[in-house]
């Protein structure tokens, strides 16, 4: 089908648990507001109280969705919220983030989602942002360059909408997506992280800023060393801790990082469809 802009607002959405898509997201959804002419909305739906009912598209809106990539697909635990989301046929970008090893089948994924809840993809990207695990990989992106380009994205995706813009985006990855990435010790063996949980040093001053930034609200603000629910390794307390007081000791986990960090050591490459 053809897609033209309708007249609504650009709404960008996004999770981001340390704040990459949040950038990228924002700085495509500005551009792509600036050459439509539309009034642009934020929806960051990173913390639980934010998830709490979906985002009111209405008919003519054109909404930017960014999503980190865990795994090479979506974050799952992600997905039943996700599959609450209603298009209404408003035009969409599904972008993608991830971090510097490979976003496999997470566009493919995000596109199939939104199409099947009645979005309708015409550009599509995904932007490289440093990995949650580490300071060194993809260290400080998105950085100027990468802001650039998130920006021209989503002028050149105005630009398509406003001439007529073919939906839906073509984008690489398999469909139906494949499974999600299995990282492995030496021997070759799966390693399982899905229950490591980060803990607090000495240097806690048991501010409570983790708790309050956990998307899953899995930390007990009361005792910060206590989880009440689940550890996704997203990041967002180990970054976002101003005293560097939390941290993993797991030695699965900490292999797994350190073998990012060797085996992916270059500059990723952004794919954009425009
Ligand atoms: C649990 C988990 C799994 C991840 N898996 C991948 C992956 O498969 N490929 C990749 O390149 N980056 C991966 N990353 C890195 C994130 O995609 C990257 O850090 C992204 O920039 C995080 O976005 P945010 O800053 O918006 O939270 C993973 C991160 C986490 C927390």
């Amino acid at each position: 089908m053809n897609l033209t802009y309708g007249g609504g607002r650009v709404l960008a959405c996004w999770f981001s648990a340390t704040g990459t898509t949040k950038a990228v997201v924002q700085q495509s959804a500005a551009a792509l507001a600036e050459v439509l002419g539309a009034p642009l909305e934020h929806f960051d739906f990173t913390l639980p109280q934010a998830r709490t009912a979906p985002p009111e598209l209405r008919p003519g809106d054109v909404a930017v969705v960014g999503l980190p990539v865990y795994a090479g697909r979506l974050p799952n635990v992600l997905l039943p919220y996700l599959n609450t989301w209603e298009g209404g046929g408003a035009a969409v970008l599904p972008v993608v983030v991830y971090g510097n090893r490979n976003f496999d089948d997470a566009l493919m994924e995000l596109r199939e989602l939104l199409e099947s809840h009645h979005f309708h993809t015409f550009a599509a990207a995904a932007f490289v942002g440093e990995h949650a695990f580490s300071t060194t990989l993809a260290a400080g992106r998105p950085d100027e360059t990468d802001l650039q380009e998130a920006a021209d994205f989503g002028r050149q995706a105005g630009l398509a909408l406003l001439r007529g813009a073919a939906s839906p985006v073509d984008v690489p990855g398999n469909c139906p997506v494949g499974p999600y990435y299995q990282p492995r010790d030496r021997a070759g063996n799966p390693i399982d992280i899905r229950k490591v949980k980060s803990k607090v040093n000495a240097d806690c001053d048991r501010c409570g800023l983790c708790a309050a930034l956990c998307p899953m609200g899995s930390i007990d603000p009361a005792d910060v060393s206590r989880y009440t629910g689940i550890c996704i390794k997203c990041g967002a307390c180990i970054k976002g801790c101003p005293k560097h007081a939390r941290y993993y000791d797991d030695p699965g986990y900490l292999y797994h990082k350190e073998e990012l960090e060797l085996g992916y050591p270059g500059r990723a490459p952004i794919w954009r469809s425009l």
